[in-house]
């Protein structure tokens, strides 16, 4: 019995047939989309290395299955920059030395997107520890990452007060 599941990735909306109804979005977006920015650190949901904003809250995907989500919304870190503009979460990381390794780096910026868009970040390095307390790595750049989610929270709140008034 075949399977499939309809997703909208990164704006674009794609019909994908699944051999084993088990397949993760995880392991769907990496290996039948090529977006391999989603990286596999534990592919049990410890470490977030995985994380993906679905439907617009964060997920690990490597929890996810991409049956379940027939429909949903996909935000990969290949889909937050736009017209090679980089995202003001992208930005603020470059600029506060927030940048780790290549496999912790996406989901972090990934699940800071998300906490901003949550209304979460606040003001306090301590409360953005926590609301990023899935994302496992606390190699040397960590204190850079917390400041990098407070400046980007303060310019993308400061947008959208614009966009109101
Ligand atoms: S790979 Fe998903 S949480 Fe670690
Ligand atoms: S796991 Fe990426 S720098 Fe620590």
């Amino acid at each position: 019995m075949g399977f499939s599941t309809t997703l909208t990735v990164n704006g674009v909306t794609q019909t994908i047939d699944l051999d084993d109804p088990r397949v993760t979005l995880l392991d769907l977006l990496r290996e039948r989309l090529q977006l391999t920015g989603t990286k596999k650190g534990c592919d049990r949901g410890q470490c977030g290395a995985c994380t993906v904003i679905l439907d617009g809250r964060r997920v690990n995907s490597c929890l996810a299955l991409a049956i379940s989500h027939d429909g949903a919304n996909v935000l990969t870190i290949e889909g937050v920059a736009q017209a090679n503009r980089l995202h003001p979460v992208q930005e603020a990381f470059l600029a506060h030395d927030g940048l780790q390794c290549g496999f912790c780096t996406p989901g972090q910026i990934m699940s800071a997107i998300g906490l901003i868009q949550e209304g979460q970040a606040g003001n306090d390095p301590e409360r953005v520890r926590e609301g990023m307390s899935g994302n496992l790595c606390r190699c040397a750049a960590y204190q850079g990452i917390a400041q990098a989610v407070l400046a980007a929270q303060k310019i993308l709140s400061a947008v959208s007060r614009k966009e109101v008034a």
